[in-house]
């Protein structure tokens, strides 16, 4: 198990170009692999949950090209009806993303699949996938009643559904939509709160018979998706923990270039405001996906309240943002965020308990937690939990601490964002506290 020894305080200055967007990237292969012919993307996710998406579909017969350190993929699709029951157990790694859409893909499949993943992906629900898709005719196996991988999955004649989703979900949409690709008659979903809305706009492109009637997204079946050219924007959730380091230690000057600015995935941004953040915003492409760059300025931010509503539009920043809400002046509050408790590990429990190592006052609660804001984070030695996201915030609060900063098992960063330490150590530049 690798650790890392960061040392501050330090600050942020240069230019950064984020890796290609987990989310898109998951998507853009799916649909690559399901449309008919040769679809091609550039600036690919390459880290160890989109190859574990690579795999799987090139265990399901489908033939990709992917040149290492490229950013290149290309894809050989087969249509809808033109993947192959896989001859093993499909290992989806630490990938919900993987294992909640394939769900959906598979449900329309007339053959078997077993879908396994590593320890904390075995241990998150799946039922929120599984029941609609078993309501809509597929047969599903698994450890309660098909809540827990191991999951074995055999498709079968579907039928549309209405599904209202409980959960602000954009992995439970997502599954839902794409077996609505198989289903007799019309599929609909509707959300709580609006989740990313990348699969929509892939359904769209591809020319799937894809709608919204107010509040539903309605899709019906379909025999055909066209194939894609596209460069994937970079990933406003790697992005975001450039962003918040550079906006919450003062001094620092970073511009995020060709970073995805979905409305859908920018929460971070405006709750940054609010804690007054130096940020200077432009859009510079709106289709497919919104594309753009930040210019952000650090100083001294002030503490605010995340609630309800926001949570889907900064679900994978909250942690960066508890880091810069630890170091705010005055008092924030996270709630509604229940949700995090059952991401790779426990975010809720992860950051607070590591935060409050390192000097930070963070409080606990069911569904967010209650930060005091200090003026200087001290010297500790935390753990990742094998968390990506909980390794890569804690990271950021050592540019405020005076000496070192051990984060042990850092491996995990690989599963989104393989060149983190290095892009941080490029980017880092050592300051002064009194
Ligand atoms: C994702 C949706 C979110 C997010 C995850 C990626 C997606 O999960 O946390 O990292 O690509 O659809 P939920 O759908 O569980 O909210």
């Amino acid at each position: 198990m690798n650790s890392m020894s960061l040392t501050g305080p330090a600050l942020l200055r240069g230019t950064f170009i984020p890796p290609g967007d987990k989310s898109i990237s998951h998507r853009a292969l799916m649909i690559g692999a399901l449309s008919e012919g040769q679809s091609a993307y550039e600036n690919f996710l390459e880290a160890e949950d989109c190859l574990h998406t690579i795999r799987a579909f090139q265990d399901l017969g489908i033939s990709i090209d992917y040149v290492k350190g490229s950013g290149k993929v290309s894809i050989q699709g087969k249509g809808l009806r033109g993947l192959q029951a896989p001859r093993h157990e499909l290992d989806l790694g630490n990938s919900g993303t993987t294992m909640r859409l394939l769900l959906g893909i598979l449900a329309g499949q007339r053959f078997e699949a077993t879908l396994t993943g590593d320890e904390s992906l075995s241990s998150r629900p799946m039922r929120r996938v599984t029941q609609p898709l078993k309501q809509m005719g597929a047969q599903i196996k698994g450890r309660d009643n098909g809540n827990f991988a191991p999951l074995t999955i055999r498709g079968g004649r579907l039928r549309g559904i209405d599904f209202e989703n409980q959960l602000a979900s954009a992995q439970v949409k997502s599954a839902i939509l794409f077996a609505g690709l198989y289903a007799e008659g019309k599929t609909q979903v509707c959300e709580p709160i609006p989740s990313r809305d990348h699969t929509e706009r892939f359904l769209q492109a591809a020319g799937a018979p894809f709608r919204k009637e107010g509040n539903w997204l309605v899709v019906e079946a379909t025999n055909y998706l066209k194939p894609f050219q596209a460069v994937i924007p970079g990933d406003i959730s790697a992005a975001a923990f450039f962003i918040v380091g550079a906006a919450m230690i003062p001094g620092s000057e970073l511009v995020v270039e060709r970073v995805g600015l979905n409305p859908t995935r920018t929460g971070v941004l405006e709750v940054l405001k609010r804690m007054g953040a130096g940020l200077e915003i432009k859009i510079t492409q709106e289709e497919p996906e919104p594309l753009g760059f930040i210019r952000i300025q650090g100083r001294p931010l002030k503490g605010t309240r995340i609630v309800k509503e926001e949570i889907p539009s900064l679900i994978d920043e909250l942690p960066i943002l508890m880091t810069a809400m630890a170091l705010a002046e005055g008092e924030s509050f996270i709630t509604g965020a229940e949700e995090l408790r059952v991401k790779e590990t426990d975010r809720i429990h992860s950051m607070v308990t590591n935060l409050n190592a390192a000097g930070g006052k963070l409080q606990e609660l069911p569904d967010g937690c209650l930060i005091q804001g200090v003026e200087r984070l001290n010297p500790a030695k935390i753990r990742s939990f094998g968390d990506h996201r909980t390794a890569m915030s804690l990271a950021m609060a050592a540019l405020a601490m005076k000496g070192e900063l051990v984060i042990e098992d850092t491996d995990c960063v690989a599963t989104s964002f393989p060149s983190f330490f290095s892009e941080l150590e490029r980017l880092k530049q050592k300051r002064d506290l009194p």
